[in-house]
């Protein structure tokens, strides 16, 4: 009876610090985008659009797409393989493809054995990988972020460097390159390589070279957030533009790389994080510390995604057919972007759109006020960010008019 007594009371005391555990969790902020994306699913208007949708593509007419390339790889794949664990650091196949995307067909640096790679979850995963070798092997050090930038809080300290201009809605090279110059020699830097979340911004070939240059004086360290190449400008040898500069300029450098936007592998989690290293020895002693990390996090990539991309990227005329389907979808947003400026310009607005065929990618950084954008969506049903970030990929042949006449409306008297 006394032992079951004062197992009872013990239980009380238990159950009573068990129920301390969550008591003071605040619920997390509350995502921007995930309110639009809600208030867009209430509104019963039938002239409603969404163009806050979070980063994926659609077609024309408004529906998310899966490339047939895609489609024959699965067809492919389907009853053919095992389904057995990949090594921790990925399919190596898919690595060596992603690795010819990212440093070219013919890199000396894949046949010297230079880069250090391991398979990602995604474009998310591989920064946060390279978070985490980075908190290992630098503890003291800071990671430097455009401002603006697309996420955070990967447990390195941030600082930040110039990048958007909201007068010119355009690139604000002078300050990007005097805090490149301010920041302590030997800084980590995250570059996006082409077509900047959320503004749409990228630098020049010119400015890209004087950034590398800039880099090389400051003995900065690049890591390349590339989640569009191909999907910018349809051409994925041209999106890598900037990486190449920084390898003809001699940099060791980091890729991130997501297969999400160009091969409309959103849901399979899948790309690659690359670190380019002196020689081979450094490469194979940075992979098995990457793996290392990677282990208690996931302890391996998942499988068809990986087996989608080898098999679309190591059969040539798949591979061909990818980058016929990856320009489609680049030359759709681009065309809209047009559409969206003549549409204003036709309209007889007093301000300048030119800022919206010279941003580049997924996104466009409008420079709608807050205020404005409240009246695109009460008045017009429009969703979007407060931001003023217009996803261009929900826009289409049959609402661009519909936009473009409401944007009119709430800035032509700003
Ligand atoms: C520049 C950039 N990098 C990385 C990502 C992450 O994408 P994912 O994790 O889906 O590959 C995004 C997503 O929108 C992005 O815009």
């Amino acid at each position: 009876m006394a032992i079951r007594n004062l197992l009872n009371r013990s239980f009380v005391a238990g159950a009573r610090f068990m129920s301390s555990w969550f008591r003071n969790i605040e619920p997390a902020p509350k995502d921007p985008i995930l309110g639009v994306a809600e208030a867009f699913l209430a509104d019963q208007s039938p002239y409603k659009v969404n163009v806050g949708v979070k980063c994926a593509y659609h077609n024309d007419k408004g529906k998310p797409v899966v490339l047939e390339c895609v489609r024959e790889a699965e067809r492919r794949i389907a009853g053919n393989q095992f389904m057995e664990y990949l090594p921790i650091g990925g399919s190596i196949h898919m690595i060596e493809e992603s690795l010819k995307l990212a440093y070219g067909d013919d890199s000396e640096f894949i046949k010297d054995k230079r880069i250090a790679a391991v398979q990602a979850l995604s474009g998310t995963g591989a920064c946060r990988l390279f978070a985490a070798f980075q908190q290992r092997f630098h503890p003291k050090t800071q990671i430097y972020m455009p401002v603006l930038t697309w996420a955070k809080d990967a447990g390195v300290p941030i600082k930040t460097f110039r990048y958007y201009h909201p007068e010119s809605k355009g690139l604000d090279f002078p300050g990007l390159m005097v805090d490149i110059k301010n920041a302590p020699d030997g800084s980590f830097f995250l570059l996006h390589a082409c077509a900047h979340n959320p503004t749409g911004v990228d630098p020049s070939e010119e400015q890209w070279r004087e950034i590398s240059s800039q880099f090389k004086a400051k003995g900065h360290f690049p890591l390349f957030d590339m989640a569009y190449q191909g999907f910018a400008s349809g051409d994925p040898e041209r999106d890598a533009k900037a990486i190449r500069i920084f390898l003809n300029d001699s940099h060791l450098i980091g890729v991130a790389q997501s297969y999400a936007k160009n091969m409309g592998l959103y849901g399979q989690r899948v790309g690659c994080l690359s670190l380019l290293c002196e020689n081979e020895k450094q490469a194979v002693a940075v992979k098995s510390q990457l793996q290392l990390i990677a282990r208690p996090m996931y302890s391996n990539p998942p499988l068809h995604g990986a087996l989608v991309i080898s098999t679309v990227l190591g059969d040539p005329e798949l591979k061909k057919l990818w980058l016929k389907e990856v320009k489609v979808m680049a030359d759709r947003i681009i065309g809209m972007r047009t559409a969206l400026r003549e549409n204003l310009e036709n309209l007889g607005s007093p301000l300048p759109w030119n800022h919206i065929t010279n941003q580049i990618g997924m996104f466009c950084y409008s420079g709608m006020t807050p205020e404005q954008v409240d009246r695109l969506t009460n008045e017009f049903h429009i969703y979007m960010t407060r931001s003023g970030r217009i996803s261009m990929a929900g826009l289409n042949t049959s609402n661009v008019g519909y936009v473009a006449n409401a944007i009119n409306e709430v800035t032509k008297s700003a």
